[in-house]
């Protein structure tokens, strides 16, 4: 796969202005949009047939249907009479019985027949469940991104679905935030090619089709970020920061067309996402020119109400920025909310709203308009309904070729942290014993958001490594059990070494070893994070009592978030990072364990050593005073001997080695406005084929703004046989050499520019290139 780089914010032309480029203008990439996003001009000239059938539909609806039709609706809150109403959209409702009888009450029993939009969280799979996205992004080859989400659109529609609530694009520097296991990690750039891919993967270049749904990208937006690490939590930032590290991922989704996008729940500078209109109105729709809709979160248009003294019995309030639910509606439409989610205040009192001039009549008629678009887009006018045998049939779910697609998936995204001794690949033709608790696991293979899958799909590590190495023995050693909510019990989690000793025995009696160890699937993901890091319970200790067996192991990690696993590091021979790896978990940790796989995945994130350090990443601005462990009156902690995390973005070892070359430039000077490609030369210089990802990052060194000691612009994985080479190119522009200044505005300032080449943020290869005026 050839990568190029693309610029992430506005890079037309106007050569006429100086170094400050307005935001506003057009991206060079609005060329690459999706053929079903029409164009400002064309609908204002009511030449886009979808517009005109808007336009003949609008002029028809009431005030309430309008009302309905920016209402949706959860499984547990739908009735035929609001679909008899006229009801916009239902999520959670996958039966495909229930929504066609539900449409067919929208669509022949409603007034004017408008379909019902439906919509599902599949995330990392409908029912073919694949790597968790944080997995997937690790692979740093975008077209695992893509092929999930095709894959995962395909199911969806088949019950009947028209619209996912993914991608999840939440750039994060915070591990101890559960929701980092649903986006790709801490770097805008390879956060917005997985964005971009996994819209192209869900939509095609045409969401009617049968097999493609409208993709709803989410949290809009900075929701990554929050205080503490705690979900749902306050942010605060700079509006370059915005700009740099949180948008860009947003913004690549809507230059590939997407449908949809989701507000977020947190305050971001004291404005709850869903209220927002400075991000909702003035950067999404007006600067970006997204002409699709913006569904809010559960209830987050609910929870922008003050608390009242008595709390309300759905518990939805919180922000403070509206009085009560009826200001909380308005607030949350007027700042450009089209769609309000569970909660139904625009609904109840949009009529007095309208009266009492709160909310204005062209701004009903926009969110109508919006969803209505993406309906007819959706061809939902055409084809409401879904077909239930094809829906019912089991071989519509879970084919050979999805499962072989998501074994890929998941070999492609596992990352080798540790193999000192050339531990791994193990011959499976030795008598290899698993051990731990989740070698024999199924439930929480499938990560945290399983969508349909089914615990008994899932193949377990012990079910997989037995396929190859037929001798294999499985002994937990100790459990863990998916605590149910609120809190993680510690009694849950390996909390009794009573097992050990048997543990120990069957590694006395193998060859080898194989300890799978990590998390439950409940501990990431949507509230749930953690303050404690580390593994849960008495892991460590099974790891050590295995060590002390002397023989050969391997450490297999299943977990939503990066770890602090100094210990198993320094215990363990050889580590493999295989997040919750989906469907075909145990066949894909046994390819990689012998070798079938060469393990290729690097780190979207970092893995501190520590949970005090965080947030700690690569691409951090900075200081007057940069760590160093042997100075007091600087960056530093001053209980720990390193300025680095445990493992680095971009980090991940291979059974074989490369060499990638330093950066060559075709140019050492470039306008602002220009280009410059740099190339450099991948080699496999070991002795089995594998896979490298080429890692290409910048730093400006002298700016009116300080600048992040490096960050991502470039990556491509290749593959290639002993010896062989490859030449990747990457091609920079404003938007890679240009940065944010705190009033929003693209800025690309003279200097030189440096480039460091290499396959992992510690890349050390460096040219320099300078930008003229
Ligand atoms: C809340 C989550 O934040 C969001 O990601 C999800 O799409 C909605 N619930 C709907 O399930």
């Amino acid at each position: 796969m050839k990568r190029t780089v693309t610029t992430l914010t506005a890079v037309a032309a106007a050569a006429a202005l100086p170094f400050i480029q307005p935001h506003s203008l057009p991206d060079r990439a609005d060329a690459s949009r999706s053929t079903q996003q029409s164009t400002a001009a064309d609908q204002a000239r009511g030449r886009d047939p979808v517009e005109r059938r808007i336009d003949a539909l609008i002029r028809r609806m009431t005030t309430t249907e309008k009302l309905q039709q920016v209402q949706l609706l959860s499984d547990g809150q739908i009735t035929d009479a609001d679909a008899k109403a006229g009801v916009g959209g239902v999520f959670s409702l996958t039966d495909p019985d229930k929504i066609n009888h539900f449409q067919k009450v929208a669509v022949e029993q409603s007034r004017l027949g408008i379909p019902i939009l439906f919509a599902f969280d599949t995330i990392h799979g409908y029912r073919t469940i694949f790597p968790v996205p944080l997995g997937a992004a690790s692979s740093f080859d975008p077209k695992v991104g893509e092929i999930d989400a095709a894959i995962g659109a395909r199911e969806s529609a088949t019950v009947g679905l028209k619209q996912v609530y993914s991608p999840m694009v939440d750039v994060s520097h915070d591990p101890r935030w559960g929701r980092i296991v649903e986006g790709g990690g801490e770097d805008p750039f390879l956060n917005s090619a997985f964005s971009a891919a996994r819209v192209r993967g869900a939509q095609g270049s045409d969401y009617s089709k049968p097999d493609k749904v409208a993709a709803s990208v989410k949290h809009f937006v900075a929701y990554g970020q929050p205080e503490g690490g705690r979900d749902y939590n306050t942010t605060d930032m700079s509006e370059r920061r915005l700009r740099d590290l949180y948008l860009p991922p947003f913004k690549a989704a809507v230059d590939a067309g997407v449908a949809s996008v989701m507000c977020s729940f947190n305050s971001l500078n004291g404005v709850p996402g869903c209220a927002n209109h400075e991000t909702e109105t003035d950067i999404l729709k007006k600067e970006w020119r997204f002409d699709g809709f913006v569904v809010s979160d559960y209830t987050a248009v609910a929870e922008t109400r003050a608390c009242p003294p008595v709390m309300p019995a759905e518990g939805s309030c919180g922000h403070g920025t509206a009085a009560d639910g009826p200001s909380a509606g308005a607030q949350a439409l007027m700042a450009g909310t089209d769609q309000e989610m569970v909660s139904t205040y625009v609904r109840d009192y949009g009529a007095g709203l309208l009266r009492s001039g709160d909310i204005s009549r062209a701004r009903l008629d926009d969110a109508v308009r919006r969803i209505l678009r993406v309906k007819f887009r959706a061809g939902l006018f055409e084809n409401p309904y879904v077909d239930v045998a094809k829906a019912k049939d089991p071989a519509s779910f879970l084919t050979p070729s999805d499962r072989a697609a998501a074994r890929k998936a998941a070999g492609e995204s596992m990352v080798l942290l540790k193999n000192s001794s050339a531990t791994l690949p193990m011959s499976p033709a030795k008598k290899t014993a698993v051990i731990g608790p989740l070698g024999d696991d199924q439930h929480n293979m499938l990560g945290p958001w399983w969508g349909r899958g089914e615990d008994k799909d899932a193949v377990s590590v012990y079910t997989g490594v037995k396929a190859v190495s037929p001798t294999a023995t499985y002994t937990p050693g100790c459990t863990l059990v998916d605590s149910e909510p609120p809190n993680i019990k510690p009694t849950d989690y390996c909390a009794t070494d009573a097992g050990f000793d048997a543990a120990v025995a069957a590694a006395q009696a193998a060859d080898q070893v194989i300890i799978a160890v990590g998390e439950t699937r409940g501990m990431s993901a949507e509230a749930a994070s953690r303050s404690d890091i580390s593994l849960p319970g008495l892991q460590q200790q099974l790891i050590d009592r295995i060590k002390a067996t002397g023989k050969p192991f391997a450490v297999v990690l299943f977990n939503g978030r990066p770890l602090t696993i100094p210990e198993v590091d320094a215990t363990a021979p050889a580590i493999l990072e295989a997040w919750f790896p989906g469907v075909e978990a145990g066949n894909a940790v046994a390819d990689v364990v012998f070798g079938k796989v060469n393990p290729g995945g690097k780190l979207p994130v970092s893995f501190p050593v520590t949970v005090g350090q965080v947030p700690i990443y690569y691409n951090h601005e900075p200081t007057g005073r940069p760590c160093d462990i042997g100075q007091k009156y600087v960056s530093r902690y001053r209980d720990l001997d390193t300025c680095d995390p445990l493992y680095s973005f971009g980090h991940g070892l291979s059974y074989t080695t490369f060499d990638v070359s330093a950066p060559r430039l075709d140019r050492t000077s470039v306008s602002r406005n220009g280009k410059v490609t740099a190339t450099m030369t991948v080699t496999n210089t070991g002795s089995v084929a594998g896979d490298e990802v080429a890692q290409l990052y910048l730093h400006d060194p002298v700016a009116s703004l300080s600048q992040p000691v490096r960050r991502l612009v470039g990556f491509e994985r290749v593959t290639l046989a002993p010896g062989q080479s490859k030449v990747v190119r990457f091609t920079l522009d404003r938007g890679a050499f240009g940065f944010h200044d705190n009033d929003g505005r693209l800025v690309v300032e003279p200097g030189t520019i440096e480039l460091y080449g290499g396959s992992s943020s510690k890349a050390d290869k460096k040219v320099t290139f300078t930008v003229t005026r």
